[in-house]
């Protein structure tokens, strides 16, 4: 196993029982709100204001919440096991980093940073966002928005991601319904590669389930401890 390499790709589910709303489960966020209104660069750029408040409402949830036992498990995961292992997360919380895993890609960004639209700049940001602010590198007024990526922007480190998934000898995918691409490209990907062996955790089957060789239905905090427990003891 020495040798071996892990990509684990997350979602939303992973953090749902640590209090963060999925997108496309019943209660859902995207059951609440109109994704192109509030993740989308046209629906920024039509009503800032609005877009700001929905993000300024989900980073103060985010800000208070804790790891929960799957993050921890994945956490457990890369300390223990002897090969390389890469979290690849949709989500944009830090509760994996938090649960202790080191080796993580947020390819969808990350809710406590923002970035100036005119100049690129990123900081840390765990407050509020609105139009007064200036960005403390260029100056630029209203231009801070949520270091997120929206619908049709490129997520980040697609060409890490892509090496890292035609090297992989297992490919986890947790708590995602498999609805939004790349990601849910990234299982026909190592499958067409045909030598890494792939599983599915999740609460439910995803849209791409049929195209994993195993599928771990449950709740994350049960069923991703259990995995890594016996991941450990015996491979895969
Ligand atoms: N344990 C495991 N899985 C769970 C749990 C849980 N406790 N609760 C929900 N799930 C599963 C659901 O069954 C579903 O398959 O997590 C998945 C959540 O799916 P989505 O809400 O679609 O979230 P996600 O797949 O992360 O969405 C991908 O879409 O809107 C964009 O940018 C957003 O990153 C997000 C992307």
């Amino acid at each position: 196993m020495k040798d071996k390499r892990i990509v684990i790709l997350t979602g939303a589910g992973v953090s749902a029982e640590s209090g963060l709303g999925t997108f496309r489960d019943k209660d859902g966020l995207w059951t609440k709100y109109d994704l192109n209104d509030v993740a989308t660069p046209e629906g920024f750029a039509r009503n800032p204001e609005f877009v700001h408040n929905f993000y300024n409402q989900r980073r103060q949830n985010l800000v208070d919440a804790t790891p929960n036992a799957a993050h921890h498990a994945l956490g457990r995961l890369e300390s223990e096991f002897p090969g390389d292992v890469l979290v690849v997360t949709q989500n944009i919380d830090r509760l994996h980093e938090m649960g202790g895993s080191k080796n993580v890609l947020h390819m969808h960004g990350e809710m406590l940073k923002s970035r100036c639209d005119f100049c690129q700049h990123v900081i840390h940001w765990e407050g509020d966002l609105n139009l007064a602010m200036r960005c403390e590198q260029c100056g630029t007024a209203g231009a801070m928005r949520p270091h997120v990526v929206w619908f049709g922007e490129m997520p980040f480190y697609m060409d890490d991601i892509q090496h890292a998934l035609d090297l992989c000898d297992l490919f986890l995918s947790i708590g995602t319904s498999g609805n939004v691409y790349p990601a849910a490209g990234f299982v026909a990907q190592v499958r067409h590669r045909g030598t890494a062996h792939t599983v599915e955790l999740n609460l439910e089957p995803s849209e791409g389930s049929a195209l994993f060789h195993d599928s771990v239905l449950g709740p994350a905090t049960e069923v991703v401890p259990s995995y890594v427990d016996d991941l450990l003891a015996n491979g895969w």
